[in-house]
């Protein structure tokens, strides 16, 4: 069985104190939650602080990006090994990151062999855009961004999927649970194409686009999404303990 997973993805939010205090907010809630990983994913600079933070609980961390080069001059960059020695998690083409920073398939490739190679398991985001959608092209674009992304990759290393439409993310309109459960079970079967079956089975695979308390039970109610890849409502504490432990009441097998 697929353990779910909630990660939240705080982006460019919280300054090294905010970050602190948001952890301590939630951590003691989120600790005590079972049967679901808890993932979070605060920006570089409060990586450090954070992991020390949620020593001893069973919080997990991860990172949002990570440079390609194993070490050198590449002034501002993270390397894989900068961060396997923080943090288990990494998130590999974000939207956002495909959009404003021009990471496309052989960049996120190049990502995504590096982060494995130290050990991290990467979050893979995979998603199409509005206009792609409207298209009917939803499946043609997600099958050409897993394949791209994981080409000459034969290690997975618990991968992650996140499926996040583009058009979902940070507009408040989430897709429907049903829509992305559909995209999802296709993502599934692709793996299944690509790699085997069982990988395909085991793999977890996220929606993530406008995810809130008041939406997670529709998105987890479904039997191919494992959980969710949350922006902003993992930002306020309250908010994203109740994802988490709806998450964990409507997959824990009664
Ligand atoms: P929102 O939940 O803010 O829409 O962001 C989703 C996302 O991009 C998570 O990676």
């Amino acid at each position: 069985m697929r353990v779910p997973m909630i990660a939240g993805n705080w982006k460019m939010n919280t300054t090294v104190s905010e970050a602190i205090e948001l952890v301590n907010e939630m951590r003691r809630g989120l600790d005590q939650i079972g049967n679901v990983d808890k993932v979070i994913c605060p920006p570089f600079i409060s990586l450090a602080a954070v992991r020390e933070l949620i020593k001893g609980s069973s919080i997990k961390l991860g990172a949002q990006n990570v440079y390609f080069a194993e070490k050198g001059a590449f002034t501002g960059e993270i390397s894989p090994l900068m961060l396997a020695d923080l943090c288990e998690f990494v998130i590999i083409g974000h939207s956002e990151r495909r959009q404003y920073f021009n990471e496309r398939g052989e960049i996120v490739n190049k990502k995504m062999v590096a982060a494995l190679k130290v050990g991290l398991k990467p979050i893979l985001c995979i998603g199409e855009r509005l206009e792609e959608n409207e298209a009917g092209k939803t499946e043609e674009v997600v099958t050409e961004q897993l394949r791209s992304s994981l080409a000459g990759i034969d290690y997975l290393n618990g991968l992650v999927i996140a499926y996040e439409p583009v058009w979902a993310i940070g507009t408040g309109k989430a897709a429907t649970g049903e829509q992305s459960n559909e995209t999802i079970g296709l993502i599934r079967r692709n793996i299944a194409k690509l790699y085997d079956k069982e990988i395909a089975q085991g793999m977890r695979i996220l929606y993530g686009g406008s995810v809130t308390a008041g939406n997670i039970a529709e998105f987890a109610q479904q039997p191919e999404i494992d959980g969710g890849l949350v922006g902003g409502a993992s930002l306020k504490a309250t908010e994203f303990l109740s994802i988490v432990k709806q998450t964990s009441e409507i997959k824990t097998v009664k």
